[in-house]
């Protein structure tokens, strides 16, 4: 049976522990899951900017912790993990969207490029799975765990990113397995894939090769770029009794992106 029968997508008495959310994607969640009911924990590697979204959210009503924390290092991880389940309780909620990209032509792409970006995108996430994972099967309750992938992980772009979509389409991998490892725990593992979407990953992008813009667009069956706003709607689905019988599910957000 849902929690909240009357309104499925009501996420008070959870909490959410969101990584990256110090910008972008990351902070559009952790105040969307804030808005909806959530107490979260605001994880990022840059420890003002999470303090700042934190405050935000608390100056908006809403509960949240700001945590530093680098998902390339484990033991940052399990600190973390530690540190949210200390001051907001057991994590109900995982969103994985710390990210980053190193673009480089592939026949240049160093090993250093390549491990750094699936260091961070992939291993980042499962450290946080598997941290969070051992204490939800412990405590018996489920779960659910997001991860952000990227249409990458389905379609070619020309953008230099073959680390990047490695790192996306691993996530996608790795989300159906641990779906169905730990569905008997009732831990829901699902993953988000945007297409092009406005942030300041994206903008800095734009604003070093202004011919991108275009051609993100023209990925774009929808004809827009995407916004923080169209991401936080499905990462509060998933995260909500809405979704209590979806899992192993990659979400594409992509303006049609992957339709063509
Ligand atoms: N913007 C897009 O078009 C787009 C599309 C598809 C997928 N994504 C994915 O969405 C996620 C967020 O992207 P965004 O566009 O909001 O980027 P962003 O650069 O605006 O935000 C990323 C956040 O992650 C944090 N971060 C980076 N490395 C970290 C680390 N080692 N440990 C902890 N935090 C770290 C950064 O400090 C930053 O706050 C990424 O996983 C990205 O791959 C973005």
């Amino acid at each position: 049976m849902p929690q909240h029968p009357d309104n499925l997508f009501d996420l008070s008495g959870r909490n959410a522990l969101v990584t990256g959310a110090g910008s972008g994607l990351g902070r559009g969640i952790a105040e969307g899951y804030a808005r909806y009911g959530a107490k979260v924990a605001v994880v990022d590697i840059d420890e003002e900017a999470a303090r700042a979204i934190a405050r935000g959210i608390s100056d908006a009503g809403g509960h949240a912790v700001a945590i530093a924390c680098d998902v390339a290092d484990s033991s940052s991880v399990t600190a973390a993990v530690n540190e949210a389940a200390s001051q907001l309780g057991d994590i109900d909620i995982l969103l994985n969207n710390a990210g980053i990209g190193k673009r480089s032509k592939a026949e240049e792409m160093s090993d250093e490029y390549w491990d750094l970006v699936l260091d961070i995108n992939l291993k980042g996430a499962f450290r946080f799975c598997r941290e969070v994972g051992v204490r939800m099967i412990e405590r018996g309750r489920g779960g659910r765990i997001i991860n952000m992938a990227s249409v990458t992980a389905l379609v070619g772009i020309d953008t230099g990113n073959a680390n990047y979509a490695a790192s996306k389409g691993g996530l996608v991998a790795m989300t159906r397995c641990l779906a169905v490892e730990w569905a008997p725990h009732n831990i829901l593992v699902n993953a988000i894939a945007p297409s092009h979407t406005r942030t300041p990953l994206i903008e800095k992008l734009m604003a070093e090769k202004p011919e991108t813009r275009t051609y993100f667009l023209n990925n774009i069956p929808l004809g827009r770029l995407g916004t923080v706003g169209d991401i936080v709607g499905p990462a509060v689905f998933l995260a909500s009794d809405a979704a209590s019988f979806i899992t192993g599910h990659t979400l594409l957000v992509d303006g049609g992106h992957t339709a063509k």
